[in-house]
């Protein structure tokens, strides 16, 4: 029997996950019937109900309303409650526990790519969302340093406050947008639309970095202006985004997926889904 799962969130129309669970339901062996949900904060509980109702397993969760569903949830898992997100739900007994798979995402490329995370710098542009799940990932990974850079400084600096309390052994700083980043960065992060819904600024430099890894969480098809034409070893927003699908998927089927065997889903489901967008 087919899983029922879905997205809710709003707007959903350029969703690329009903088109991913597809390909997971023919590489995975598994049926998903995904769904997506149209839900802004007033609409969430009646969808949530109307979910258990319908027999779901699961659902990831978009904006506007990953920290808005918390509220719903019987358990947060740590790294979940840590970034103060959630993207992911699963549903046991009528239970929801919430979980973020865009942080269990980025572990996996970090651990694809070798990442050295362990006492370097990193750098994230952003403080929404997805910079939450980079700044968790790469403290729980043992960075020495991360900057956080975002074009509202007053959001760099809450960031940076409140994960140096719950990292005290990781340096957090703030910077203003445009100012320049270390080059010595072992990671630097997009965690910006930059490059995906809005240009990426002429006067906004990336620089080369000696022996760092780049990851953007942005992604458009062709690539993107963050990291065409990098040095060195690259993330792309699409690895990102199937990651924390086929980390939902594994959450869902109960599936425990080696490290091998998620490069290996992750490479034939991106081969596919850049065949079909
Ligand atoms: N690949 C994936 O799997 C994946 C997963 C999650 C998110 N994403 C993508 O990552 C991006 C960020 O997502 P999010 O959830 O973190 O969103 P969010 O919570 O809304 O945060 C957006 C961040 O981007 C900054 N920003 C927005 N427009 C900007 C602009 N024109 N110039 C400079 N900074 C700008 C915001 O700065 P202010 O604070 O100054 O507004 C904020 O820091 C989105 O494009 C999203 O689609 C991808």
């Amino acid at each position: 029997m087919a899983i029922k799962t879905g997205l809710i969130g709003s707007p959903l129309k350029s969703s690329l996950s009903p088109r991913l669970f597809n390909i997971f339901s023919g590489l995975l062996g598994e049926k998903f019937n995904y769904t997506l949900k149209e839900a802004g904060p007033p609409e969430l509980g009646k969808a949530i109900e109307e979910i258990k109702k319908s027999g779901w397993r699961g659902f990831n969760v978009t904006l506007p309303l990953k920290e808005r569903v918390f509220p719903f949830l019987e358990k947060a898992h740590k790294a979940a409650a840590g970034i103060a997100a959630v993207n992911a739900v699963l549903i046991r007994g009528g239970r929801l526990e919430g979980f973020n798979t865009d942080a269990r995402a980025l572990e996996y490329s970090l651990k694809e790519n070798k990442a050295r995370v362990g006492g370097g710098t990193c750098v994230i542009w952003g403080a929404g969302g997805a910079a939450r799940a980079a700044a968790w990932t790469l403290a729980a990974g043992g960075a020495g340093e991360i900057h956080i850079y975002n074009r509202s400084y007053a959001k760099a600096r809450a960031l940076a406050a409140y994960f140096s309390k719950l990292f005290p052994r990781v340096r957090f700083k703030a910077g203003k947008f445009f100012s320049p980043v270390p080059e010595k960065a072992a990671v630097f992060v997009n965690a910006t639309p930059l490059g995906m819904y809005a240009p990426l600024p002429k006067a906004l430099k990336v620089p080369d970095l000696k022996t760092g890894l780049y990851c953007d969480f942005a992604y458009a098809p062709g690539g993107t202006p963050f990291l065409t034409g990098r040095p060195g070893k690259t993330i792309t927003g699409l690895d990102l985004l199937i990651y924390q699908a086929l980390a939902s998927a594994a959450l869902w089927t109960g599936r425990r997926l080696t490290a091998r065997e998620i490069v290996k889903l992750k490479e034939k489901a991106k081969r596919l889904l850049c065949l079909d967008i």
